[in-house]
């Protein structure tokens, strides 16, 4: 088992190079079983959910090489059986249910898995999926969905806590193979969407209204080859930019889109943050003299639940009341508990986390439980005194590329080690 060694203190400096984006290559690879042509999808972050993607693809009978960040897959023959361990490791597996139906007509995809932060149910997927003619059935953890021919219609698919982002890109893939025209009514916005549609309509699908609620396919006869280069990684960006705040260190972010960040951007300059954007990079300043924040993680292009742990992390280093709720996943407060054994002083009530900002952490072993859980503890490690052990990182390793190197390079004293124990 793979642990994380950190020596807090040491305030990060330099540059930082954000990879793709986790949750765009996802969808975007799974897209590329709506042809049979070969499709090359570049700046492809190294990490376990896309090695998985890769595994889960060939399982269905394409051929895929994943080599220097660039993954290319012809879907030449392939069968619907989504293989049930592979898929059930990760929530973005749940992306070839559309395609599947799409090219095939049918599939049979087990239930997906990924970060327990709450029950995490596929009804608005299948919902969609209903609303295009499939007969969808679930039995002993499967999906079992068919249909002669999938028909567009329109559909509502907002659920209890507003738009679904895998669910509409979901629906969006099976839709662009539809016969007639798709209406998606409260569709996500995020910028994982909106790259996986400038991909779809590269391989010839004909979609409007991408970045807003409504969003209309015409379905096609036939999706075609091509070639994409995924949008950096927002939540890596936020992460790296809290990371330097925390440790009131000169961090430049480069190779992001500030313009997916707005809502953390406007957060961190009210947490009194030295952040500046300049083109694709974002650069933070030292010299912060923090301030409590209250905050509710939102859709896009509200504050992204994605970076709700990290600005946690952050607040536990500032004195001061703040006040953090998470409205779109019910159980997302993991990493309370475990930064509460490194010092930080949080109370749970219901949907909020109020933060009792300003104690000195001192470093102790924690346990990483979710991907965006795990980059709390890191960022809390770095700013306590002391080792902090950060055990089972392989949830971080599914969605950072490389983030021990990346730390390492800007100064901060962090190791991976192999350990004994579960
Ligand atoms: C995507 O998950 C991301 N994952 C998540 O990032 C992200 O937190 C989430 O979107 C919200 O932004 C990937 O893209 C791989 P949802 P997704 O469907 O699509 C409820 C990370 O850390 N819902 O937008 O699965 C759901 O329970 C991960 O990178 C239904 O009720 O999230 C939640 O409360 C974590 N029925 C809300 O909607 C459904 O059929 C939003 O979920 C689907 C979702």
């Amino acid at each position: 088992m793979e642990s994380l060694l950190i020596d807090g203190g040491t305030r990060l400096k330099g540059d930082v190079r954000i990879s793709g984006a986790k949750n765009a290559v996802l969808p975007i690879m799974a897209a590329t079983l709506l042809t049979r042509e070969k499709c090359t999808i570049k700046n492809v972050p190294e990490l376990r959910d896309v090695n998985t993607m890769v595994r889960i693809l060939r399982s269905l009978g394409a051929e895929v090489e994943f080599k220097r960040g660039t993954v290319t897959v012809k879907a030449d023959k392939i069968n619907g059986i989504g293989d049930y361990d592979l898929i059930r490791q990760m929530r973005g597996s749940i992306c070839i249910l559309g395609p599947l139906l799409g090219r095939l007509g049918k599939a049979k995809v087990s239930v997906p898995g990924g970060c327990v932060i709450g029950v995490r149910p596929i009804d608005l997927h299948l919902k969609g999926m209903r609303a295009l003619g499939a007969s969808i059935r679930t039995s002993q953890g499967y999906v079992h969905a068919s249909a002669t021919k999938l028909k567009g219609s329109e559909m509502f698919l907002g659920g209890r806590s507003g738009p679904t982002v895998l669910g509409t890109a979901n629906v969006i893939m099976a839709a662009t193979l539809s016969e007639g025209k798709t209406i998606i009514d409260s569709a996500a916005c995020e910028p994982e969407v909106i790259d996986l549609c400038d991909f779809l309509k590269s391989m010839g699908a004909e979609i409007s209204g991408v970045g807003s609620p409504t969003i209309r396919v015409n379905g096609v006869k036939k999706l075609k080859g091509a070639t994409h280069t995924v949008i950096p990684d927002r939540i890596e960006a936020a992460t790296f930019a809290i990371a330097a705040a925390a440790t009131n260190g000169e961090v430049t972010i480069k190779n992001c889109r500030p313009d997916h960040l707005q809502a953390v951007i406007d957060k961190l300059w009210e947490a009194g943050v030295k952040i500046e954007k300049n083109g694709r990079n974002l650069t933070v300043k030292r010299g912060a003299r923090l301030k409590p924040v209250d905050v509710t993680t939102q859709p896009y292009s509200g504050f992204p639940t994605d970076v709700q742990a990290q600005l946690m992390a952050l607040m536990v280093r500032t004195p001061g009341i703040s006040i953090i709720t998470e409205r779109i996943f019910e159980a997302r407060f993991a990493h309370v508990p475990e930064l509460g054994r490194l010092g930080a002083d949080i109370a749970i009530e219901g949907p909020s986390a109020i933060v009792k900002g300003g104690s000195s952490l001192s470093g102790a072993p924690v346990m990483a439980s979710d991907l965006r859980a795990s980059a709390a503890l890191v960022i809390a490690g770095l700013c306590a005194s002391g080792t902090t052990q950060i055990n089972r990182i392989y949830h971080l390793d599914r969605g950072y590329e490389k983030i021990d190197q990346k730390l390492e390079k800007l100064g901060g004293k962090v190791r991976r080690v192999n350990v004994q124990g579960p």
